[in-house]
């Protein structure tokens, strides 16, 4: 039989929190990788892993097309921890019986355990625990050869283990903050019962071994790249650029859409990192395309379809290459494409180039999450400053500036985020939020300045805590620095008469405004 690899393996059965899961293993010091529930059994078995976590899912197993894992997988020796969906898969293949709930159990709750649990094992000498549940179905006989390990207030199994020690369940979610020993949970999993050792970290020698893959890849051929000023396109650049030195041509356009002084800032930084960049100023371009255009999704396309011709044009002028690098990371593989095959990032700016240009797709960073881009960026050297900025997207302004988009109102819409972020800077707040802006309505209103009326313009004010922006909630910001930000726009951005503060979350809305 083949070595196991050290590294843990997630089978996704559709759980918000799957990618959860997988940071949690790695902030724990092992690779993890995740493959849908209905991957071939074969490329399930080639990912060799030390151990299989199966995610929770919103199905019910009783359900006739519910997820499942074929039995030889789970009867294959590796260990297996199933949470949520998984333990009732893992009890209904095995042979127990799931009920149909009534209710839903979610939300805080507490465990009793029981003295066995080899799951258990690291949380010390307590015999309740705070868990985090999310629940409809239930676990109501075990399979023979399996013996409960805790339950919840009312009695009901909220954990399993098999007597052979092989197989594991959790009803509610160890990855979760509101779990608060869930680490001491999967660290069980993965160092006791899995074998693991801690080995994941991305410190130089990851970044080393990562620059010698380049070398090998790329040789002498030549590399371009779009650079938009974010984290993961810099990452991948200045690690490329390590590797391949000026082979490495970055193309750097400013569609006239960035924040106030965005462009000359982030030139700065690259000119710090020895990049070697081309810059397109092509600002008159794309806002020639847009006039007139209202329409978000129009505004969208104009842009995505302006910028690969711009980009285009800069690559055939630089000479062509044989390989094109993209930022991608771990959540645009798994999201795009059921965890595999080369999809080119969806809403990346550089998506689908013409077929004449044929290049190669490089992608140092396609196995890590963003926290983990970062810490690379760290070892790279690359001043925290620009790893830390909020996320910003693609087409820029033209997401938050609604209606049409004209010099005159994007510029407004510059100063009043500059001063909206320059707060929260202030306020030691920029850290926490996972992303704050301005946005532009296209929405006048009267007011009135002195003894003058006015008809002006509408700033929201965004800010927003999330994990990976799926969901968001909007941040509790405090009402001293609103009213700073509020009365500064006012006063230093004339044609703006009214501030208003975005209090919805995701669901029901989106973080963007468009
Ligand atoms: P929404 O508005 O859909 O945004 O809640 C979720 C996250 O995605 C970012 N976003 C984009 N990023 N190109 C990008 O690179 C885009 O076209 C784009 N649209 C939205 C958004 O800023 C948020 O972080």
């Amino acid at each position: 039989m083949k070595n196991r690899e050290n590294k843990i393996l997630i089978l996704d059965c559709g759980s918000q929190y799957t990618q959860l899961i997988a940071r949690r293993v790695r902030e724990l010091g092992v690779f993890s990788e995740i493959l849908f529930w209905d991957s071939p059994a074969d490329k399930i078995e080639a990912s060799s892993p030390s151990g299989i976590i199966i995610s929770g899912g919103p199905r019910s197993v009783l359900d006739s097309d519910a997820p499942s894992i074929p039995m030889h997988i789970l009867r294959s020796g590796v260990p297996v921890l199933g949470i949520c969906y998984g333990m009732q898969l893992l009890a209904h293949q095995f042979g127990g019986k799931v009920k149909r709930g009534e209710a839903a159990e979610y939300g805080r709750a507490k465990v009793k355990l029981s003295e066995d649990g080899r799951l258990f094992g690291k949380i010390g000498e307590e015999k309740e625990l705070q868990v985090w549940m999310s629940h409809w179905d239930q676990v109501t006989e075990l399979p023979q050869d399996f013996f409960a390990t805790a339950w919840s207030e009312n009695g009901a199994l909220a954990a399993f283990e098999s007597s052979d020690g092989r197989i594991s369940a959790l009803q509610f979610h160890p990855e979760v903050v509101h779990t608060p020993k869930g680490r001491d949970i999967l660290s069980a999993f993965m160092f006791d019962i899995c074998g693991c050792t801690a080995d994941w970290n991305l410190g130089i020698d990851w970044v080393d071994r990562e620059i010698e893959k380049i070398k090998e890849k790329v040789g002498a051929g030549r590399v371009i790249c779009g650079l938009s000023g974010g984290v993961d396109s810099t990452v991948s650049a200045v690690i490329t650029s390590k590797a391949v030195g000026k082979n490495l041509h970055c193309i750097f356009v400013d569609h006239g859409m960035l924040r106030k002084n965005e462009a000359d800032q982030v030139m700065e930084t690259y000119r710090t990192l020895s990049l070697n960049v081309h810059r397109v100023d092509a600002e008159e371009r794309f806002l020639s395309a847009l006039s007139g255009i209202t329409e978000p999704e129009k505004k969208r396309k104009i842009i995505g379809e302006l910028f690969i011709r711009v980009f285009e044009e800069e690559a055939r002028r630089i000479g062509g290459s044989d390989w094109l690098l993209q930022g991608t990371i771990y959540p645009d593989v798994v999201e795009s494409g059921h965890g595999g095959g080369n999809v080119i990032k969806s809403h990346h700016n550089v998506g689908g180039l013409p077929d004449d240009m044929k290049m190669n797709l490089l992608e140092p960073l396609r196995d890590l999450f963003k926290d983990e881009v970062r810490e690379v960026g760290k070892t790279l050297g690359i001043e925290p400053h620009f790893l830390e900025r909020h996320p910003f997207p693609g087409p820029g302004l033209a997401v938050r500036c609604l209606g049409e988009l004209k010099k005159e109102r994007l510029d407004v819409l510059r100063e009043a985020d500059a001063i909206f972020i320059e707060e929260i800077r202030k306020f030691g707040l920029y850290k926490e939020i996972w992303q704050a802006f301005c946005a532009l309505l296209p929405v006048r209103s009267v007011g009135v300045v002195g003894d003058v009326r006015t008809y002006g313009e509408t700033a929201v004010l965004r800010a927003v805590s999330s994990l990976d922006a799926m969901t968001a909630e909007w941040v509790h910001l405090p009402y001293e620095l609103l009213d700073t930000v509020s009365r500064r726009i006012c006063n230093e951005v004339p044609a703006v008469n009214r501030v208003v503060l975005d209090v919805t979350g995701k669901p029901p809305a989106t973080i963007e405004w468009e």
